[in-house]
């Protein structure tokens, strides 16, 4: 299972990246927004400071909504670094943009993906990743770690190459039932990541280890 970072944060970034377990990064506009990057030059220098960071895929999302458009920010953000993805929001527009980028080799993740059927679509039009929203679901009384069920299973009874990246991960338990339903890829917060390191018993069993070592030698 591959885990991405879901910030712009440049620290976190580093921390995750230098932890040795980072695949990849995922923004988004309120992601950048919440850093105080705006302005195109500032976005693009923030895109560029991340690839130097990280090994993997860095996904990069456009801002329009209209075929051409998408089209264009798409091929100017993939110019900038062999790693970035485009993120294509899951709307009309986007889905035909998303089979142009497949067309020209451009890799792609299909954002804001509520459902099966979306997915579906992103899959037929070449996606490189789909992402469903599994918190988000959560948020409104849906099972979201249902549809990453129901997506594998579509994916797996037609053999789409499309990755699974499940999105808007909140807690290490999302990422533990995503990696048992077969997700390729999670994308969440440093703090979901630094979860999993988290158990009572080894914090206990290393004191424990530590003081033994201290009395045998006699300090
Ligand atoms: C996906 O790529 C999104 O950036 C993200 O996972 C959304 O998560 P949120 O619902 O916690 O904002």
């Amino acid at each position: 299972m591959k885990f991405f970072i879901d910030t712009a944060n440049l620290a976190q970034i580093k921390e995750a990246q230098d932890l040795g377990i980072l695949d990849g990064v995922t923004t988004n506009p309120s992601l950048m927004a919440k850093e105080g990057i705006s302005g195109d030059a500032n976005v693009i220098a923030h895109y560029k400071a991340i690839c130097d960071i990280v090994d993997g895929d860095v996904s990069a999302e456009v801002i329009a909504t209209d075929f051409d458009n998408m089209v264009k920010e798409g091929e100017a953000l993939a110019a900038l670094n062999p790693k970035i993805v485009v993120k294509v929001p899951m709307i009309k527009d986007g889905v035909k943009a998303i089979k142009y980028f497949s067309s020209k080799g451009i890799k792609t993740n299909c954002t804001l993906v509520f459902s099966s059927g979306q997915a579906l679509l992103a899959a037929k039009a070449g996606a490189t990743y789909v992402s469903p929203f599994v918190g988000r679901l959560d948020d409104i009384s849906t099972d979201g770690l249902a549809l990453i069920e129901d997506i594998r299973l579509i994916y797996d009874n037609y053999g789409y190459e499309t990755q699974i990246l499940a999105a808007s991960v909140r807690h290490p338990m999302h990422i533990i039932e995503c990696a048992k339903m077969g997700a390729d890829v999670m994308t969440g917060p440093l703090s979901a990541i630094l979860a999993l390191l988290k158990h009572p018993l080894t914090d206990s069993g290393l004191a424990q280890f530590l003081a033994d070592h201290a009395k045998a030698a006699g300090k």
